[in-house]
C-alpha cells in the first residue's frame, strides 16, 4: 500500500514536470533581435502627445523643453529604441509645415481624425525630433500620403536630412534654431491606406508608393532611407503579395502590418472583464503568430535573403473607451495587458528573422500604455513592467525554441497556455522569458538548455491575485516586478514552476 501510494506520487510529479517542455536550439543561435522591435507609437490623439508626453516649456509639471521629465526617465529606462509619430490616422491629414517656427506664429488645426479638438501645433517636427535625441532614440516618420502631396514629404526629407545650405527649406531649419540635420532613417509611406489612409485599392497604393519613394531622396537612395510601405491590418496576403511583386527592390524597405487584440462586435472593458473576454482577446493577441508567418512566407517567394523587413508598426490591446473625460481611446491596462505583451514580444523575437521592428500602441494615455498621466502625478503600467523585463533580449542573439505545452481551454475552444522566447547576449548571459496566460492553472515547465552550461539562474516575475488587477494613482505600485525562486538547474535542465498568469524572465549564467 506504501509503495503504491509512493509510486502514484512520483507519477504524478513526473506528470507535473512534464505539463511543458521547451528545448532550447542553442546550437541554432545565429540571428540578432532587432532592439527596434521594443519600439514605441505616439499619435496626437487623446492625451499622448498633449499633457502626457509634451506639457510645455511653461508648466509647473517638471519638463524639458516641454516634455515631461518622468516620461522622459521612464522611456530611458526601457532603452527606447524609436519611436513613431504622428500617427496613425492622425499623420493622413498632418502638414509639418505648419507646425515649424514661434509657437506663437504656428497655424492651430483641428484634429481630424480624434475628435476634431483644436491644438495649438506647439509640438511639431523640432520638438519631437529634440525629444527623440535626448531619448536616444530613432525617430519614425508617418508621412501623410492621404490629404498631403509628394513635395509636401520630399520637403519633409530635405529640411530634417540635408545639409545646410542646399536649399531654402535647410536656411528655414537654422533660422528655426537647428543648423545639423537629425538624420531621420525610418520612414512610413502612408498609414493604413486601406482605411483611414485613404480607402486605397493596393493598385492604386502602389502606384502612389513609388512616386513618394522615387522622390522622397535623391534617385539612388544615397541618403539611405528605410522607407516603409504600408502592409495589411487584417488577413489580406494579396496586399503584401502585390508589394512584393510590383514594387522595385530598391525601392522599399520595409513592409508594415498592424494588428490589434480586439473584437470589434464587443468591446470589453478595460478592467472589468469575465473569463470569456480574457480569453477572447488572448486568441486575437495570439493571431500575431499566424499573422506574421503567413505574410512572412508571402515575403519568401519573393526575398528569400529577408531583405525587406517585416515592421509591426501598430500592436496591442484595445477596448471599450474609458469615457470619464481622460481623453479619447484611454483605458486602464491590467494583468490581461502584460500577458498581451508577454506573448506578443515571444512572438516578435521568435521571427526576429523577419521582424525587425515594432511599435506598441500608444505612449501614454492611449490604448495598451506605458504610463497613465493625472496632471503631475504618472503611474507605470503592467505593460510597462513586461517591457522593461524583456529589454534583456535588445540586440541579442536569438536561441530558437520549440514548446510542448499543455492548451489553455474554455469551453470547447482551446490556445497555447505557454509562450517562450530566449537569447544570449554579448555577455554570454542567456535569458528566458516565459509567459502562462492560463488564468487557473499554473505551469510546471521543464527547459533543455542543450549545449548551455549554466551555473547560475536568477529572475523576475510578473503577477497578480487577478488577471483584472491594474496600477491606479491610489495604488501605483499593486503590480509590479518582484524576484522569482521557483526556477531550479538540474544538470543541462531547467524545472521552473509558474503561478498562473505570470511573465517571468530568468537570467542564466556560465
Ligand atoms: O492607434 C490608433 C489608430 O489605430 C491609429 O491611428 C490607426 O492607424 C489605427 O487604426
Amino acid at each position: 500500500m506504501k509503495y503504491l501510494f509512493t509510486l502514484t506520487l512520483c507519477l504524478l510529479s513526473i506528470s507535473i514536470l512534464a505539463q511543458t517542455k521547451v528545448t532550447l536550439h542553442t546550437d541554432k543561435a545565429e540571428t540578432q533581435i532587432n532592439r527596434n522591435i521594443y519600439g514605441h507609437f505616439a499619435e496626437h490623439l487623446g492625451r499622448c502627445i498633449y499633457d502626457g508626453i509634451f506639457v510645455g516649456e511653461n508648466s509647473d509639471i517638471p519638463n524639458t523643453n516641454g516634455v515631461r521629465n518622468d516620461i522622459i526617465e521612464a522611456l530611458k529606462n526601457l532603452n527606447i529604441p524609436n519611436l513613431r509619430w504622428p500617427g496613425g490616422c492622425f499623420a493622413d491629414t498632418y502638414h509639418w509645415k505648419e507646425a515649424i517656427g514661434p509657437k506663437d506664429q504656428r497655424k492651430a488645426i483641428e484634429n481630424l481624425s480624434w475628435g476634431n479638438y483644436r491644438e495649438d501645433n506647439s509640438f511639431g517636427t523640432h520638438e519631437f525630433l529634440d525629444m527623440c535625441e535626448l531619448l536616444e532614440a530613432e525617430p519614425y516618420l508617418a508621412v501623410n500620403m492621404n490629404s498631403g502631396t509628394v513635395q509636401e514629404a520630399v520637403d519633409w526629407v530635405q529640411y530634417t536630412n540635408h545639409q545646410n545650405g542646399t536649399s531654402y527649406l535647410t536656411d528655414m531649419r537654422e533660422e528655426n534654431g537647428r543648423s545639423t540635420p537629425w538624420n531621420v532613417k525610418y520612414w512610413g509611406i502612408g498609414n493604413e491606406s486601406w482605411d483611414c489612409g485613404g480607402h486605397m485599392t493596393v493598385d492604386y497604393y502602389i502606384n502612389l508608393y513609388k512616386r513618394y519613394a522615387t522622390a522622397m531622396t535623391s534617385y539612388f537612395n544615397t541618403e539611405g532611407l528605410f522607407r516603409i510601405a504600408v502592409g495589411p491590418g487584417f488577413p489580406d496576403y494579396n496586399w503584401t503579395e502585390k508589394l512584393m511583386q510590383e514594387i522595385p527592390a530598391r525601392r522599399f524597405e520595409g513592409i508594415s502590418l498592424h494588428h490589434y487584440a480586439v473584437n470589434w462586435d464587443h468591446r470589453s472593458s478595460s478592467y472589468d472583464f469575465n473569463d470569456e473576454e480574457y480569453f477572447d482577446i488572448l486568441s486575437r493577441a495570439w493571431f500575431m503568430e499566424e499573422f506574421i508567418t503567413k505574410n512572412s512566407e508571402v515575403m519568401d517567394k519573393y526575398d528569400s535573403a529577408k531583405r525587406v523587413a517585416l515592421i509591426v508598426d501598430e500592436w496591442g490591446g484595445w477596448y471599450d473607451p474609458d469615457t470619464s473625460g481622460n481623453g479619447a481611446l484611454y483605458q486602464q491596462n491590467t494583468i490581461r495587458d502584460a500577458m498581451i505583451a508577454g506573448i506578443t514580444l515571444n512572438i516578435f523575437n521568435n521571427h526576429a528573422d523577419r521582424v525587425r521592428m515594432a511599435n506598441l500602441a500608444q505612449t501614454v494615455n492611449v490604448l495598451q500604455a506605458i504610463a497613465l498621466t493625472k496632471g503631475e502625478s504618472m503611474i507605470l503600467t503592467p505593460t510597462y513592467h513586461v517591457m522593461e523585463m524583456y529589454k534583456v533580449h535588445q540586440d541579442a542573439t536569438l536561441v530558437p525554441s520549440e514548446v510542448e505545452t499543455r492548451e489553455f481551454k474554455l469551453g470547447d475552444k482551446q490556445i497555447q497556455a505557454i509562450s517562450v522566447s530566449a537569447s544570449i547576449d554579448k555577455s554570454e548571459k542567456m535569458h528566458i522569458s516565459i509567459t502562462n496566460i492560463d488564468n487557473k492553472n499554473g505551469q510546471e515547465l521543464e527547459i533543455n538548455l542543450n549545449t548551455f552550461k549554466a551555473k547560475k539562474v536568477s529572475g523576475r516575475i510578473l503577477s497578480s491575485a487577478k488577471v483584472q488587477d491594474y496600477n491606479s494613482f491610489d495604488n501605483p505600485t499593486k503590480v509590479s516586478p518582484e524576484e522569482f525562486k521557483d526556477a531550479k538547474l538540474n544538470g543541462s535542465s531547467l524545472v521552473v514552476s509558474l503561478p498562473p498568469h505570470s511573465v517571468v524572465v530568468l537570467e542564466l549564467v556560465k
